[in-house]
């Protein structure tokens, strides 16, 4: 993702995220840490015609993933895009020597979950009241770098999941208190 590319991004950031949507800003100080050495790595799905349709953002510090954003354009969505900028985010943390990634999903996008599920990620806690203003739950789900191949051939992940090991565990986090290795706003991937 260059700078160009963040007012078709924040377009679609207030459409899909209409409660909780990145400023520029945040975008903006995103992409200052995305040069060579530095702790993001951001990417676009873009059309023949140059449509900016998809977006992604990875936060690689001290051998730690987070997947800070993933989304597409709804008309867009259903195709395997998803999948795909998914794909590269997990390579790029695969490269910088990541052992795990993280992800926060609200607790009611059932859809995130089922194609995180499909690339291996595992729930692995929730956190109480994590998206704010409306007080969702998100659960947190890990990805194990460190126990293989984790994106299949040809880019889409398979389609028959594994059930969770086990159930979430609660990791009581306060409500307006997202981790503070994070920007301010509430990641969204
Ligand atoms: C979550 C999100 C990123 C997934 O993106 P996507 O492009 O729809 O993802 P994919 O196309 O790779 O996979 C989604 C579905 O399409 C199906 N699919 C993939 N390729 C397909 C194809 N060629 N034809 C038909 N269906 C296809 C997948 O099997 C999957 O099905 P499922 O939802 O029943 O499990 C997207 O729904 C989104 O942007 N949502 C709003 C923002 C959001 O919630 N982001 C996540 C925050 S944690």
């Amino acid at each position: 993702m260059r700078w160009w590319h963040i007012a078709p991004v924040l377009a679609l950031e207030l459409e899909l995220f209409p409660e909780d949507a990145w400023s520029a800003g945040m975008f903006w100080s995103e992409l200052a840490e995305a040069h060579p050495g530095g702790t993001r790595h951001y990417t676009v799905a873009v059309t023949p015609d140059g449509a900016v349709v998809g977006y992604a953002g990875l936060m690689a510090v001290g051998g730690d993933g987070d997947v800070q954003t993933i989304a597409v354009d709804g008309r867009h969505q259903g195709t395997g895009l998803g999948a795909a900028l998914l794909t590269d985010l997990v390579r790029e943390a695969a490269r910088r020597g990541c052992a795990d990634l993280l992800l926060e999903v609200r607790v009611d996008n059932t859809r995130a979950q089922r194609l995180y599920e499909r690339f291996g990620f595992e729930p692995v806690g929730i956190r109480r009241g994590y998206y704010q203003p409306a007080g969702i739950d998100a659960l947190v789900m890990r990805l194990d770098l460190a126990a293989g191949p984790a994106v299949p051939a040809g880019q889409v992940a398979p389609a028959d999941l594994a059930a969770p090991a086990a159930a979430p565990e609660d990791l009581d986090e306060p409500a307006d208190h997202p981790r503070p290795d994070v920007k301010k706003d509430t990641p969204h991937g």
